[in-house]
């Protein structure tokens, strides 16, 4: 019997470079047994199956209704890259957090609460809220800082402060979103990689001071982050914060200060792949290791991995409920009486 062909199947925006050359690669390269396709989404039913072995997603952020849809993909057996459950359950400070214990160097972060509350909450719903330390926050996070939001992306809302009174007027402008307030590290180079699949990391030198003149990043052609102890450390150190956060496409930039690369900003589920920005080397390395790691994906028999959510284990047992734990269970015990203290022998 012929062997059924494999599918990864490509969801995208409006990049045109990228999603050209990666099914061109993955159908070259796939030799007949895996084929690229662009993914079609209708209208998603609950009983839907596996629609494509691996679905490769650069767009679910911008058009949410495909969410649902590869949750459903992922449930049914697809991998999906990248795993649409903890994306959405990802924020930037947890990451900095994680990936300092694994001893990742991160700038220093707090987390401030919204600058204008939910509407539809009142004073009594911030209980819980304790008043805020600036001093305590500035003595902590220093100056220059960055303010930004905690799950954000495209530049928005970043802003550089030298002063108290930068952050104040910043802040003031960030509304409901939720902000992280973080050391600025001031550094001597930049460095953004793009990884796939966890252990393929591309270093590239950029430019962030390039946005100011061209409104964009730039990437540098450069052997800087080839090889050397900042080199390995920072292969290292993007190779600890993939396999942590579970990301197969992402990029990872370290700002390097004394020599120490800092993570800034690894939370890049869709990073830029494009042409024009990546210019032709770098681009070319990213299609080339892009489309071998999908092809051997859609080879296996690997799914995105939701074994640690609850649910896989109930699927295979059809819902059965586990015993009920004894702590659970137990009745509760009368309380004890209190003993009656002692009255103190009276003085005459
Ligand atoms: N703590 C920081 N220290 C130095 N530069 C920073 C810091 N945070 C952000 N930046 C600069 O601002 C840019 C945008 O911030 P980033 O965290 O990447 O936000 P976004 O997720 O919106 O891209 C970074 O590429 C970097 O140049
Ligand atoms: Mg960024």
């Amino acid at each position: 019997m012929a062997k059924q062909k494999k599918t990864v199947a490509l969801l995208v925006g409006w990049e045109e470079t990228f999603p050209k050359a990666f099914i061109e690669a993955v159908n070259t390269k796939g030799n007949g047994e895996v084929e690229a396709v662009f993914a079609k989404v209708g209208v998603t039913k609950m009983n839907d199956g596996k629609a494509y072995d691996v679905i490769v997603d650069r767009i679910s952020h911008e058009i949410h209704m495909y969410k649902p849809w590869l949750k459903n993909q992922a449930l049914k057996g697809a991998y999906v890259i990248n795993d649409p459950f903890w994306w959405l359950a990802d924020d930037k400070f947890f990451d900095n957090a994680l990936v300092e214990q694994l001893g990742v160097a991160v700038p220093k972060t707090v987390v401030l609460p919204s600058f204008t509350p939910n509407p539809n909450t009142s004073d009594k719903s911030h209980r819980n809220m304790m008043l805020m330390d600036w001093e305590d926050i500035f003595n902590y996070v220093g100056f220059p800082c960055f303010l930004k939001p905690y799950d954000g992306g495209g530049w928005k809302h970043v802003y550089k402060c030298r002063t108290p009174q930068e952050v104040f007027e910043n802040y003031a402008k960030s509304g409901q979103l939720v902000m992280v307030l973080q050391e600025g590290i001031e550094f001597e180079s930049y460095c953004r990689c793009l990884c796939i699949g966890k252990d393929t990391v591309i270093p590239i030198k950029y430019d962030p001071g390039a946005k100011e003149r061209t409104g964009f990043g730039a990437y540098v052609q450069s052997d800087e982050f080839e090889k050397g102890p900042l080199a390995e450390r920072i292969l290292r150190d993007a190779r600890v914060i993939n396999h942590a956060l579970g990301y197969d496409m992402n990029s990872v930039e370290f700002a390097v200060r004394d020599g120490i690369p800092y993570a800034i900003d690894f939370m890049n589920p869709a990073p830029d792949m494009d042409f024009y920005s990546l210019t032709e080397p770098y681009f070319k390395k990213v299609v080339d290791a892009f489309s071998d790691y999908v092809i051997e994906l859609a080879k296996s028999e690997a799914d995105t991995n939701t074994r640690h959510y609850p649910w896989r284990d109930m699927l295979k047992t059809g819902g059965k409920l586990p015993a009920v734990k004894a702590a659970v269970k137990a009745k509760p015990r009368k309380a004890a009486a209190p003993k009656a203290k002692a009255e103190p022998a009276a003085t005459k």
